[in-house]
């Protein structure tokens, strides 16, 4: 079975952006390959962390995936930090990745110029985890959303190149970035990527926001003022309709080419209360299996357990030949 690898950082909790361009894919991808999902805490502390949330928030992470329908009996579901080799191989990779190459990612430039006061060499270096986690399991494909393919391009030039190095140590890994809502947009500003370190609230649904919110909000959402109140799907021309359109598809099961017909004489207000009634249809079970799991650390505690053996069985191995492959004495 072909193995799929991929996380959400741990912190302040998941947006419908994560899910539609994330989760939803995994859910797919769970039936028929061998999937590896995380927590990924190691990277939740390049920005500063209180650490009593940052546990909680990881507690909670793990009872949201398990909500939405990732299957540890499946999957591996875990959580970054309990699998050492990540940090062993990350140290590795490090010295296999260049400072120019690192300079040129988005995300970087983004959060150091937002964390101005904390530019520390982990947030550097963060890409470089990434494709860590990545090369640890061997991984054929990796289901993101699209702010994550630059990290995913430095991850195969770097696998590439240890590779013509040393031999075929990694797997060169395939992004896997869904056709529809691979940039979920803000709901304030449709030209704007969907992020939950919004200052704006409104901007953004989170998995768990109540039901009465998530209405609330997507009646609120900014839509196209164009002379036309028409409604149909263009990214271009019809920015905020087209985002509605995508979260009611996803959350409906139906495609855009389905729905579209359905509002040809019909006003944004009945999109954007659709789109409410089904994103809350959808969140509602989800939001209960939360609540349930979330109150049972027995529970959480297997599941977390399991999933790092799961993938510290595997972690270990590509470890073992990159340490190997690098000259490395194993310990006697
Ligand atoms: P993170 O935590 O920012 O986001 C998690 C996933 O959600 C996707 N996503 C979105 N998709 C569509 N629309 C949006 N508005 C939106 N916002 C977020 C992201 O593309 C991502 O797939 N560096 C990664 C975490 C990571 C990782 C990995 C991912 C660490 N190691 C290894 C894959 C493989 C990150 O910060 O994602």
């Amino acid at each position: 079975k072909p193995v799929v690898l991929s996380g959400i950082q741990p912190t302040g909790g998941m947006t419908i952006g994560n899910y539609v361009g994330a989760i939803n894919q995994w859910l797919k991808l769970q039936q028929d390959h061998d999937c590896f999902f995380m927590l990924v805490d190691l990277h939740a502390i390049t920005v500063r962390q209180d650490p009593k949330m940052l546990r909680e928030r990881v507690l909670d992470g793990v009872a949201l995936y398990a909500a939405c329908g990732i299957d540890p009996e499946k999957s591996a579901l875990f959580v970054q930090s309990q699998v050492p080799e990540h940090a062993q191989l990350s140290w590795v990779l490090n010295c296999y990745a260049q400072m120019g190459e690192l300079n040129r990612m988005t995300q970087f430039k983004d959060k150091s110029s937002k964390h101005s006061n904390n530019v520390n060499v982990g947030l550097f270096s963060y890409p470089v985890l990434q494709a860590a986690d990545i090369l640890l399991y061997q991984a054929d494909q990796v289901p993101v959303g699209e702010d994550q393919k630059q990290h995913l391009e430095l991850t195969r030039d770097i696998a590439t190149r240890f590779n013509n190095l040393y031999g075929d140590v990694f797997k060169v890994p395939e992004p896997y970035i869904p056709e529809l809502g691979a940039r979920v947009m803000s709901l304030q500003d449709p030209l704007k990527k969907m992020s939950k370190s919004d200052e704006n609230p409104n901007a953004y649904i989170m998995l768990l926001d109540e039901p009465k919110k998530i209405e609330k909000k997507l009646k609120k959402a900014v839509t196209d003022s164009d002379e036309q109140a028409r409604i149909y799907f263009d990214r271009d021309e019809k920015p905020g309709v087209s985002n509605l359109l995508t979260l009611l598809s996803v959350a409906t099961k139906r495609s855009v080419e389905d729905l579209v017909p359905e509002y040809a004489d019909k006003m944004y207000g009945h999109l954007k209360k659709d789109t409410a009634a089904a994103v809350v249809n959808m969140i509602e079970p989800i939001q209960a299996r939360f609540k349930e799991i979330r109150e049972d650390q027995t529970l959480l505690d297997n599941i977390m357990r399991n999933g790092a053996e799961k993938a510290g069985a595997r972690a270990e191995k590509t470890l073992k030949a990159v340490y190997d492959a690098v000259g490395f004495i194993p310990r006697p």
